[in-house]
């Protein structure tokens, strides 16, 4: 059993708040366009192709692991992926984004997205998943999108800068609000579930999209399903991260979901976020993924500032405050397995101290 074989594996601790040799460190996006490899297969495939091949899936997300020693692998997928067999027709356009064919607008259009079965549905993603947990040198970390991240693109049809049709929709039509919440909600548990059953080690919902709620919006308009969510996959024993942009005035309502981990964005310092989040909550992150094109001396040192406030305490997984960002020259992978290097070494220092 995969969870078995993971159980001591320092990031599996560090989520469980226990003590740890070294910091863990993996990257959001630590696959994707900075990578030689991965850019000469997207001349072949697309991004969903990709996904949908459980071989070149495995590849893709097993790359940076051999590359950057990195401490856990992340299923390379899409938070779009699993809204295909409700029923939603979309594409994600290169330097875009997902863009939805007919975008959700009605009760009724809420009413037609199917529930399902994602053994089946999305046994691709299951056959990856179940081959990458019997080979990697690390624990895997399945994802699905949040609700109101899910539910932006949705409404919107595609990426929104002020997610004004959303929040409209929220607000005056909150019923029909409710019940897509609810929909994409049961679907995320469904998602995730069977993501563990196949042998993903811990899970990670990402709520991008979150920061742009007033708190008593949060509360009263996604906090309940978030919370639905993550009650429902406490059973499965596996850490629970919820990982959002922009939510430094929305932590302390985050903490009441029963996520386990809490990703935290480079805007809040991470001693300032675990003041709010209080107790049990293990934190990850939050470095600014701009400072990967900083000058190495500037990057080593504001790294080094984040794992002395992170290794304070039990319970921190270093990673960036959001995935990687692609850009002109991108990103060097040299530069990527040099910081991974500097996080044990230092790491390991300051948890000795
Ligand atoms: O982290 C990983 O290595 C796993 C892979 C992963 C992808 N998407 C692959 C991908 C993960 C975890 C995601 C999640 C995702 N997708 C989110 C939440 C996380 C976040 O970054 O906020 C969101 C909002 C999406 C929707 C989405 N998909 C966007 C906004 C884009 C970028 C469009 C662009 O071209 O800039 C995508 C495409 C996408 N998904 C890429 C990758 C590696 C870009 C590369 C490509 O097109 O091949």
């Amino acid at each position: 059993m995969t969870l078995e074989r993971w159980k001591d594996h320092r990031f599996l601790k560090a989520c469980r708040c226990e003590p740890v040799d070294t910091v863990p460190v993996w990257y959001m996006r630590q696959a994707g366009r900075y990578q030689p490899e991965y850019r000469a297969l997207r001349e072949r495939y697309s991004l969903l192709e990709i996904c949908r091949n459980p071989e070149l899936c495995y590849t893709v997300t097993r790359l940076p692991v051999d590359q950057l020693g990195v401490d856990a692998a992340i299923l390379f997928s899409d938070i779009m992926v699993p809204l295909g067999p409700m029923g939603v027709e979309f594409e994600i356009k290169e330097h875009i984004g997902p863009v939805i064919a007919r975008p959700v607008r009605t009760p009724a259009d809420v009413a037609a997205l199917q529930l399902y079965a994602p053994e089946d549905e999305l046994a691709y993603v299951m056959t990856a998943i179940r081959q990458l947990a019997r080979d990697l040198p690390v624990p895997l970390i399945g994802f699905a999108g949040a609700p109101f991240t899910l539910a932006s693109y949705l409404i919107e049809g595609g990426p929104s800068r002020h997610h004004l049709r959303t929040k409209a929709w929220m607000w005056s039509q909150p019923d029909a609000w409710a019940r897509l919440m609810d929909k994409l909600a049961a679907m995320t548990v469904r998602y995730l579930r069977a993501q563990v059953a196949a042998g993903a080690a811990a899970v990670q919902v990402f709520d991008s999209w979150v920061g742009c709620l007033a708190p008593a919006d949060y509360r009263r308009f996604v906090l309940p399903h978030m919370r639905a969510i993550f009650g429902a996959l406490t059973d499965l024993g596996v850490p629970l991260i919820y990982f959002g942009v922009g939510t430094a005035t929305l932590l302390a309502d985050m903490a009441e979901t029963g996520a386990t981990v809490m990703g935290i964005d480079w805007r809040i310092p991470l001693a300032d976020a675990r003041r709010i989040l209080g107790g049990r909550t293990a934190v990850q992150g939050n470095l600014d993924p701009a400072l990967l094109f900083a000058p190495w001396p500037l990057l080593a040192a504001r790294a080094r500032s984040v794992i002395e406030e992170g290794a304070a305490a039990d319970g921190f997984i270093f990673n960036l405050g959001w995935g990687i960002l692609h850009h002109h020259p991108p990103v060097d992978p040299a530069t990527l397995a040099r910081l991974t290097e500097l996080v044990h070494a230092y790491g390991r220092e300051v948890l000795a101290r």
